[in-house]
């Protein structure tokens, strides 16, 4: 259920900016990997792709083998269902609690009561926030705040949850933190894809990494394992 990854041969242009060029890889089924790329080299692009809310120009995205394309928008709930998608700034409902804003899809989906309130509980407390199930987001933290994103992507059992800069709104103790939680979720078997800037926590955890420069594909690979010259190129292009 949507978690490999494939994109062949793809390229997307916004109006005369081409945001990417012939992007290729493939990622498999329980996979944590890391999207690194300079601030405009395409990694939300490349995470909007998954989740359907751009379309290739050229080339093919396939979920489980499914390509994308052929996906009518009908079914793009239902595709994004599948899929825990957490943002940098958390988007989550400002007036609700935690516990609501976590219950929130189930609640659309018509989930008997108590099943959204075991499902919700169980997701708080995989994050670590059953002590503030009722607190509304301005009396969280930061990190909690994402926490509390985390749990509403998992809520519903995703198969793969994807990350545009989950950290980016994060001091460097919450932003392991959550890393170490997005580790964690992963070894239930859940297939990962996050992207960053903060190469600190992409070196420490020793993961794939696929980097991009200037919308194209220019290292996949354990960070130390890449060829220098591709790492360089990651790293100068990281280079804030
Ligand atoms: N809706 C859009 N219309 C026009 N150009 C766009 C649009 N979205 C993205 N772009 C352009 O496409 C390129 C890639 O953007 P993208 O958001 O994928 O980069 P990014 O790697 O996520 O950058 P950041 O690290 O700043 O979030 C950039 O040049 C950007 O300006
Ligand atoms: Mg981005």
């Amino acid at each position: 259920m949507m978690s490999q990854i494939e994109f062949n041969q793809v390229s997307k242009r916004y109006g005369a900016v081409e945001a990417l060029r012939n992007v290729s890889f493939l990622i498999e089924p329980g996979d944590f990997c890391f999207l690194v790329g300079a601030s405009g080299a395409g990694k939300s692009t490349i995470l909007k792709l998954i989740y359907r809310e751009e379309i290739t120009s050229e080339g093919d995205v396939s979920l489980d083998g499914v390509n994308l394309a052929s996906l009518s928008n009908r079914k793009v709930p239902l595709l994004r269902r599948g899929m825990g998608i957490i943002f940098q700034d958390f988007k989550l409902l400002p007036r609700q609690t935690a516990f609501d804003n976590v219950a929130y899809v189930l609640r659309a989906l018509g989930m008997p009561p108590a099943e959204v309130r075991r499902r919700v509980i169980g997701a708080l407390k995989v994050v670590g926030l059953l002590d503030k199930v009722d607190a509304v987001p301005e009396e969280l933290s930061g990190g909690e705040q994402q926490r509390v994103g985390i749990a509403r992507a998992i809520v519903n059992g995703p198969r793969l949850v994807i990350a545009d800069e989950p950290t980016g709104n994060l001091d460097p103790q919450s932003s392991v933190e959550i890393m170490a939680l997005l580790e964690q979720i992963n070894q239930r078997g859940t297939t990962i894809l996050i992207s960053t800037h903060n190469l600190t926590i992409v070196e420490q955890m020793q993961k794939r990494v696929i980097a991009i420069a200037d919308g194209q594909l220019v290292a996949d690979g354990i960070l130390n394992n890449l060829p220098s010259e591709a790492a360089i190129m990651a790293n100068y292009n990281l280079g804030t």
